[in-house]
């Protein structure tokens, strides 16, 4: 590979810039946000808001970033399913050996993010992480279907695979037990809990005159919130 791009090698970025500039957000009517009349507490908001983003159609709207930092503070992210928002924070489940459980054992915090296009509206949460012990990290996984079951006995998330066929052989294997043996331990497979100490909430404005609400936790643990510039 030489240092000087081909013609081809131009046009190509040229037509992937002409791609993104022709790309669209918010073709759609979006709803209001009447910062004054949230709730004091950013849980039935959150509640809300993913409701009526499932409701518009939004695809997949219980999906999130999780974002988590090393020792070092270098920071890395990648999409979960969200399993509950409760009074005890927000839930999600997975491998306490994978990259991000190592993270987290190192550094328990982390930050959330849910991006629902349908509604132009952004929520961000940032907090402490608890992992929940192995019975309740295991009855979490129950309320799952057999495929969840199987996937969480592969195991080894993020280590190095060597083969794709060696995926496939413990898959296989993963299956056939999750369907023999529904209460099979999956060791590692570790329920998370993270309690906001930060809650943002985003609606997108066709005018850009986004609303940003923000929520923050006293140490009396009262809520307060206040405006953002967008
Ligand atoms: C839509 C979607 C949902 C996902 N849900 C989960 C999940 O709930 N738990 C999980 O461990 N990985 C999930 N993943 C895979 C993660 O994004 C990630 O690849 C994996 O957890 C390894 O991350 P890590 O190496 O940073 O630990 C999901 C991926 C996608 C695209």
């Amino acid at each position: 590979m030489g240092t000087m791009n081909s013609e081809s090698d131009d046009d190509r970025q040229d037509s992937f810039r002409a791609l993104l500039r022709s790309l669209r957000m918010w073709d759609t009517t979006l709803p209001p946000f009447d910062p004054a009349s949230a709730p004091a507490d950013p849980l039935p908001l959150f509640q809300q808001w993913l409701r009526e983003a499932a409701a518009a159609g939004s695809p997949e709207p219980h999906t999130m970033n999780l974002a988590t930092a090393d020792a070092g503070g270098r920071p890395s992210v990648r999409t979960l399913m969200l399993h509950d928002a409760d009074e005890r924070g927000w839930h999600f489940a997975t491998h306490r050996t994978s990259r991000k459980g190592r993270e987290l054992a190192a550094r328990p915090e982390a930050a959330l993010s849910f991006y629902w296009p349908a509604v132009g509206r952004q929520v961000r949460i940032r907090g402490t992480v608890t992992a929940a012990g192995p019975a309740e990290s295991r009855a979490d996984l129950a309320k799952r279907s057999t495929g969840a079951l199987a996937a969480a006995l592969v195991g080894h998330q993020s280590e190095t695979l060597p083969s794709y066929e060696e995926l496939e052989r413990a898959s296989d294997a993963a299956g056939e037990r999750a369907a023999r043996e529904p209460a099979a331990p999956a060791d590692s497979w570790t329920l998370y809990v993270l309690r906001a100490e930060e809650a943002e909430f985003f609606q997108g404005d066709a005018r850009r005159r986004h609303v940003r609400l923000v929520y923050r936790r006293t140490a009396e643990g009262a809520w307060v919130t206040e405006l953002l510039w967008p």
